[in-house]
């Protein structure tokens, strides 16, 4: 059976009525969310991976091996992180990451777990936001987990050290192979187990612990809804898959929920 238009309809208001009868609703954004700011996803079409090949998955290593060295390459990016610096550096908010502040505002999102390290959830102005893979405009202590803005971290001898501790500086996006830091992840666990209801947005689903808090809700009887162009590794659980551009579909659920409300 075709999934029609109307079946996408259908469920983009099923959906909204669980979303409004959940006690505890969050959510969890990837790469896909931030499409239409144009910031390329990593795989899949179109994806860097899937052009340039997955980078090394002992990232973290070789930064402790030479972090002055890790340093002037992240100052002076070449190949797939050139592009993705400059994308990043462009980009603004779209209207799939307005839709999560503003669901947000309705009191109905009590948390956002995002893997996407682009700030683009903050300038939309979510708050209450778990940025799990860090975000490019801060740099963390890998000692005492302190973080700072970018801009005000004098980066003339390389690696900067700590104001407070002295422990090293790096850029608080997190590298392969690097633990997630303690208070992220800490607060994903911590929310999830409040959570009864989980929107899925613009991931694979393929990268752990992010991909892990949507399956614990499932797990326990919760609801996913997913919204993603295509099937998803965690599409098979998913009550609702809502297919389209994020951009597009959430704003279409908040209007379903208004609509609900009224
Ligand atoms: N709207 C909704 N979904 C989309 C859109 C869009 N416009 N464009 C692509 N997608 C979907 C793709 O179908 C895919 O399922 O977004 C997903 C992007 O998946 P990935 O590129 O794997 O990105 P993500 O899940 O965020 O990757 C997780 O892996 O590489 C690491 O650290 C990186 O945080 C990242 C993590």
């Amino acid at each position: 059976m075709s999934y029609s238009a109307s079946n996408q309809d259908d469920d983009i208001r099923r959906a909204a009525q669980t979303l409004l009868s959940a006690r505890y609703v969050m959510a969890l954004t990837g790469a896909g969310i931030s499409v239409e700011s144009g910031i390329p996803p990593f795989r899949g079409p179109g994806g860097l991976w899937t052009k340039y090949g997955e980078p090394p998955m002992n990232g973290y290593q070789i930064f402790l091996q030479n972090p002055k060295k890790a340093w002037e390459e992240r100052l002076n990016p070449q190949g797939p992180s050139k592009i993705i610096w400059e994308t990043v550096g462009s980009a603004e908010p779209n209207a799939g990451h307005h839709a999560f502040a503003e669901l947000e505002k309705m009191g109905i999102l009590q948390c956002l777990i995002t893997q996407n390290v682009d700030n683009l959830h903050k300038r939309a102005g979510s708050q209450k936001l778990v940025e799990i893979h860090g975000n490019y405009t801060l740099i963390r202590c890998i000692e005492c987990n302190s973080r700072y803005p970018g801009s005000e971290v004098p980066l003339h001898n390389l690696p900067p050290q700590c104001p407070k501790c002295n422990g090293m500086l790096k850029s608080d996006t997190v590298s392969f192979g690097e633990p997630i830091p303690p208070d992220a992840l800490d607060a994903c666990y911590s929310e999830t187990q409040l959570c009864d209801c989980f929107i899925v947005a613009g991931t694979s689903a393929t990268v752990y612990p992010a991909a892990s808090f949507p399956l614990a809700v499932r797990q326990k009887g919760g609801t996913l809804i997913e919204i993603n162009l295509y099937e998803s590794e965690i599409t098979p659980l998913c009550q609702f898959s809502l297919r389209g551009p994020s951009a597009e579909v959430m704003p279409k659920l908040i209007a379903a929920i208004k609509e609900l409300r009224q």
